[in-house]
């Protein structure tokens, strides 16, 4: 691999030994990929504060720069983590303190989260605690390398953003924060960022339901490559782009889309192909609608619901407006349980607002910082429970033994209010 002189020096060590070992570990990982070097990034967003067995484990025995050093670099010398060399994020993690009385997540791993975020605050991560980094002031520029996990929050970032990012793992942003550096290739290359497949919708796509039923769908079809989506669509909301963007990646493994008029990179259907010819378009039809939801459905028998969860991905101001509106004046059914997933950032927003008073009123609990798939926390004794996202009702009937509906947002907080499931499509 082609390495600059600066990155020579910091693989030689003239940044000192943890610093030496991320640079190891980025050309040993752009070897591996085939990459001839290395781009620059200013915006890293990773994970080193998630609880695990294996990182408690390092932890007790050698110290977090140890449990970083192992888990982050894939290094087992002795080294000192320095603070980190660019801007970089913490994304989503377990629940902490202020959940301990809502939900059953265990305390011991609150601990030691809070223990390893203060060792990660030290060395300059921002604890944003998010899968959406980009609601809440973590927001690159259009072009821009940058290194980021999370399949929810890449797919955003390429498409929605215009910025360049392969999905990329604990490790390589692990390496990436302390260096600045990042393997060229894959979607940082303008040529692999074109449309693989027209998708044409003959349904009207308009609200955030549908949004995501056309998203599940279109991951299917295109599996890990790249839609251009046209059709009967409407101007789409952040968050309509949020729920699209992780539906597309939960069916499919799709880290980037294109909506001609609307997404950076296609100001035209032809642009969005690049040099490539348009192919001819998949229909999404009405009975391939239906087909969605009834698939995302098909994990519910019980209609007696007994938890209700909003904001996967972590729901915007605008979401979490809509929800206490719906709220407002009512009481959560008491076998109910509602709980609502947003960016802390914006939770100190909704209580200034009032969001969170009417929601704590009728009953529900707005939450920040993970959620049930990420800390696999669902409240005690959950059997059922109804979701407005398709990303959610697809992965935690699989990851608690649940059973699950699916619906739009009104749907759910009519369940959470009844503790009876009536969604239906319209
Ligand atoms: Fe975020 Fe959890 Fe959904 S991390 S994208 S709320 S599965």
């Amino acid at each position: 691999m082609l390495l600059t002189d600066d990155d020579r020096a910091m693989r030689d060590g003239r940044d000192g030994d943890a610093v030496a070992a991320a640079m190891d570990l980025l050309v040993r990982y752009g070897e591996g990929l085939g990459a001839e070097r290395l781009c620059s990034v200013r915006n890293v967003a990773g994970t080193s504060t998630q609880p695990t067995p294996a990182k408690e484990k390092i932890a007790a025995e050698g110290g977090w720069n140890k449990a970083y050093a192992v888990i982050n670099l894939d290094c087992d010398d002795e080294i000192e983590i320095p603070k980190m060399r660019v801007p970089t994020c913490q994304l989503q993690h377990g629940f902490s303190a202020d959940a301990l009385n809502i939900t059953p997540y265990n305390p011991h791993l609150v601990e030691l989260q809070a223990d390893a975020e203060a060792f990660a605050s030290d060395r300059g991560i921002n604890i944003l605690a998010t899968c959406t980094p980009y609601q809440v002031g973590n927001l690159p520029v259009r072009g821009e390398h940058i290194a980021w996990m999370e399949s929810s929050a890449v797919v955003y970032a390429n498409s929605v953003i215009g910025a360049k990012s392969n999905c990329e793992g604990t490790a390589s942003t692990g390496a990436a924060g302390l260096t600045g550096r990042i393997p060229y290739w894959g979607n940082h290359l303008d040529e692999n960022r074109h449309g693989s497949h027209l998708i044409r919708a003959d349904v009207p796509i308009d609200s955030f339901l549908d949004w995501g039923l056309f998203g599940y769908f279109a991951g299917h079809v295109v599996q890990e490559e790249r839609p251009v989506l046209t059709g009967e669509l409407g101007l789409p909301s952040q968050a309509d782009l949020k729920h699209l963007g992780a539906a597309l990646a939960t069916t499919g493994g799709v880290e980037i889309f294109h909506l001609p008029g609307v997404t950076p990179e296609a100001p035209s259907v032809e642009a969005a192909f690049g040099p490539h010819e348009v192919p001819e378009p998949v229909a999404f039809t009405a009975s391939d609608r239906r087909q969605m939801y009834e698939l995302l459905n098909n994990q519910g028998d019980t209609e007696d619901v007994d938890f209700v969860l909003l904001g996967c991905p972590h729901a915007s101001l605008d979401q979490l407006g809509e929800i206490a509106a719906l709220l407002d004046g009512r009481t959560l059914h008491p076998g109910t349980e509602l709980w609502i997933m947003t960016p802390r950032a914006l939770r100190a927003v909704a209580d200034r607002n009032g969001y969170t008073e009417v929601i704590h009123r009728a009953g529900g609990r707005l939450l920040t910082d993970s959620c049930p798939a990420m800390s696999r926390t669902a409240p005690k004794g959950t059997r059922v429970f109804a979701t407005d996202s398709a990303k959610q009702a697809h992965y935690l009937p699989a990851i608690l033994g649940i059973e699950a509906w699916f619906g739009t947002t009104a749907d759910c907080v009519q369940a959470a209010i009844t503790g009876t499931w009536k969604g239906e499509l319209s």
